[in-house]
């Protein structure tokens, strides 16, 4: 069939499995032109079809020949209807790194769940016998809570006041303000509860108590901080509720990996156009304007850069770099004074008409729909494909 982008509002329904081929592959290539490295090699990522965690795959396999298991929560293609792009990226990860000789297993559920927990154990001790890392980078919406089976939703709201500011559909290019009601009621312990640290330590308690984790264990999960700009949506709202809970459960991870001498990290980083990403208010507008000064400065980074970074020259390194709060920052060039003086400046000027030349919202749209493996440079668009792909190694 031919396909083509779908929107509707900031996600896109529609996902083209030859421009999330070339994406990964660019992704592999980028990592092969780096020195190789020895660790890690026995790898679980948990959210590893897309952005952060799809990056983290890709930098195991291809940085240290790791054997890799993702989990993931894609919807699969029917005739006529194609898949979501993790499915795609997922099959053409597994589909090179097979032929490169290089184990690659997935498993596509909810990863909240008991069963797909047990799930990923069962094939850890049958064909790794043992993980040495594991990249916790979920982000969901939602998430049924194993025990209780009741449903949580997360919400991005700020706490204590009305939030005012603009923000840019970046589909027309408009400049509005926004207006966002405060949370009420349970939404913060439901935010929490989503997107915080429980689950986390649920994989790990798990996967400890089965003695499946080496000594000198490793494991990262992602954070965002971000300026004072989207603090009242980001890191003071909700989800910065979350993220704070995600940060502290780190320290309890450690504790609970001392005899094994493992550790557990939170890494922060940079602001970047995801799925997860793309839902937050203030945030797009925030994006086209970072983007502009990054790459102006010679200091811009996709994912794969990111994780690149975060695996050599932190998680890796003889002693893993830390900020006073105990976390590994990767979002250290976003958040430089003189870019982020920048920004503002911007920011104070961004109107519908201005934001074109000032902003980069061409930057903006331009990974929007690489996300879901459209406009990417090479890919004959006219051609039939096939939406029917399957994942050579999925479980
Ligand atoms: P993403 O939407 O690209 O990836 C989310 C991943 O989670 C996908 O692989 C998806 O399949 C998986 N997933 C979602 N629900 C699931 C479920 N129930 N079970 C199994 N898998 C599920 O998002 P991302 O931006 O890469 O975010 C990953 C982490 O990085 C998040 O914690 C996010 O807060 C953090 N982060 C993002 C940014 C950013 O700007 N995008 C910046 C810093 C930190
Ligand atoms: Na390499």
């Amino acid at each position: 069939m031919i396909i083509e982008p779908k929107t509707r509002g900031f996600i896109c329904l529609t996902a083209h499995p030859t421009g999330c081929e070339q994406n990964v592959l660019s992704q592999i290539e980028y990592i092969k032109s780096k020195p190789t490295t020895e660790q890690p090699k026995k790898v679980l990522v948990i959210g590893a079809s897309t952005g952060f965690g799809l990056a983290s795959r890709i930098t195991s396999a291809y940085g240290s020949n790791a054997s890799t298991i993702g989990v993931y929560f894609e919807k699969p293609p029917s005739e006529g209807r194609p898949a979501s792009p993790g499915w795609y990226n997922t099959a053409a990860f597994e589909k090179q790194a097979h032929k490169d000789g290089l184990y690659a297993k997935s498993i596509n559920g909810d990863a909240f769940s008991n069963e797909i927990k047990e799930q990923t154990l069962k094939l850890i001790k049958e064909d790794l016998g043992e993980i040495d890392l594991l990249i916790y980078s979920l982000a969901s919406p939602v998430r049924t809570h194993p025990n209780t089976g009741e449903r949580f939703k997360s919400v991005l709201k700020p706490i204590g006041g009305t939030f005012k500011d603009n923000t840019v559909d970046f589909h027309t290019g408009e400049v509005k303000e926004i207006s966002i009601e405060p949370s009420s009621g349970d939404d913060i312990k439901n935010t929490v509860t989503v997107m915080g640290g429980e689950d986390w330590q649920m994989w790990i308690d798990l996967l400890k108590s089965a003695n499946v984790l080496t000594k000198d264990f490793k494991t990262v999960a992602y954070s965002y901080i971000g300026p004072s700009l989207t603090e009242a949506v980001y890191r003071k709202g909700t989800i910065g509720r979350a993220k704070d809970h995600l940060e502290a459960t780190a320290f309890k991870i450690t504790d609970t990996l001392k005899d094994i001498d493992g550790k557990a990290y939170v890494s922060v980083n940079k602001a970047l156009v995801t799925q997860a990403s793309s839902a937050i208010p203030v945030i797009p507008l925030y994006i086209s304007l970072l983007y502009k000064v990054m790459k102006e400065e010679g200091i811009h980074e996709g994912c794969i850069e990111q994780i690149e970074r975060l695996f050599s020259e932190r998680l890796y390194a003889n002693e893993v770099p830390l900020d006073t709060e105990g976390r590994i920052r990767i979002d250290d060039w976003e958040m430089r004074d003189d870019v982020q003086a920048k920004v503002l400046e911007l920011w104070k000027e961004a109107t519908t008409e201005t934001l074109p030349s000032i902003g980069d919202l061409d930057g903006y749209k331009t990974d929007f729909f690489n996300l879901f493996g459209f406009n990417v440079e090479g890919v004959d668009y006219d051609k039939d494909v096939n939406e029917m792909v399957d994942i050579p190694g999925l479980q």
